[in-house]
This record gives C-alpha cells, structure tokens and sequence, in this order.
C-alpha cells in the first residue's frame, strides 16, 4: 500500500503558490505555465486558502465577473482539507470522494511539504494494481 509521503518521493517537491493579492488573471496564466489546475494561496509559510480552475469557472465566469481586477483572496477555498505525508492513497483518495476536492496540500511540521492530486493518487492506485495483476500472471503461468 503507498502512502503519501511515496507519492511526493516520484514527483517534484516544488509547492507552487501565490499570494492573496495575486490577481486571478496572473494566477491562472501561472497555473497554465506550470500545467497545473491549482495553486496554494500563501501568506508567507501560512497556507490561507487554495485556489482552482473550479473556482474561477464557478465564481468568477459564471458571474461575469473581471479576472483581471479581483484579487484570488476573494473567491479562493478557505476551508483546505490536508493530509500528512503519512496518510495511505487509499485513505486519500476517500476524502477527496466524501468531500468532492482535487487536490490536498500535504503538511508536515505545521509546513506545507507537497501537493498530491487525484491525478497522482489515480496513477498510484493503477500502478499498485499492476503489479498485483504482473504477480497473478506469474502465479498462474508457474
Ligand atoms: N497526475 C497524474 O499523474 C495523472 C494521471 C492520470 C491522469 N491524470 C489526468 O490529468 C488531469 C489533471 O490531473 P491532476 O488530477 O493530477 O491535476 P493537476 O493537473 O492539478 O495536477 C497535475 C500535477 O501537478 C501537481 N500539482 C497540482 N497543483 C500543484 C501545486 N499547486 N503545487 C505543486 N504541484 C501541484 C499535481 O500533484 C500533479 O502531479 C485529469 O484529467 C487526470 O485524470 C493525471
């Protein structure tokens, strides 16, 4: 069974974040930069919010509202579910179903020390079952 912590060791450990007064225009151009669907809203080291494609399309599109004048402290997640590098996919993947979110920042020491996404706890689960289904060949075939 993988765990968190497994997930953050096969991908990059770079956290990318903006400030509450980035506006959403620049926030959406550095999600598009990095081809993510999130962003970490920071306040120095304190995690204040997230911010997602979700977000944008829900409460600022659907509102005819002006990306580039509203601050992401406006219309980001305040209410952010983390995990700690300890958590298993598995566990993971259940809270995101129960609570309907994409991405979980993972904390550690009271530090934000990685994102995982459902994307990352999707391949992980795929990747696990690849090798079940690799050993039951093996068993089978002798
Ligand atoms: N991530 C994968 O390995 C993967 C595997 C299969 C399918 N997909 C598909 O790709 C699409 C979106 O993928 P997703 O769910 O991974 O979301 P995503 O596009 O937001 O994430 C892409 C990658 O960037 C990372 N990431 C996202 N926000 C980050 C942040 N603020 N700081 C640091 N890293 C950040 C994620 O952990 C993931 O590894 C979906 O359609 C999904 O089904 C992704």
């Amino acid at each position: 069974m993988q765990h968190v912590k497994d997930i953050l060791a096969h991908k990059s450990n770079q956290v990318w974040s903006v400030t509450p007064d980035t506006t959403v225009f620049d926030a959406l151009k550095k999600m598009s930069d990095k081809s993510i669907g999130s962003l970490l809203v920071m306040e120095g080291e304190k995690l204040v919010g997230l911010f997602s494609e979700r977000d944008y399309a829900r409460k600022v599109v659907l509102h005819d509202k002006s990306s580039r004048t509203m601050p992401v402290t406006e219309i980001m997640t305040r209410r952010i579910l983390c995990v700690s590098p300890e958590r298993s996919v598995e566990e993971c993947m259940a809270l995101m179903t129960d609570q309907r979110v994409r991405h979980l920042p993972v904390i550690e020491n009271k530090q934000v020390v990685g994102v995982v996404s459902i994307g990352d706890l999707v391949k992980a689960i795929m990747h696990d079952q690849q090798i079940l289904i690799d050993q039951l060949q093996q068993y089978i075939t002798g």
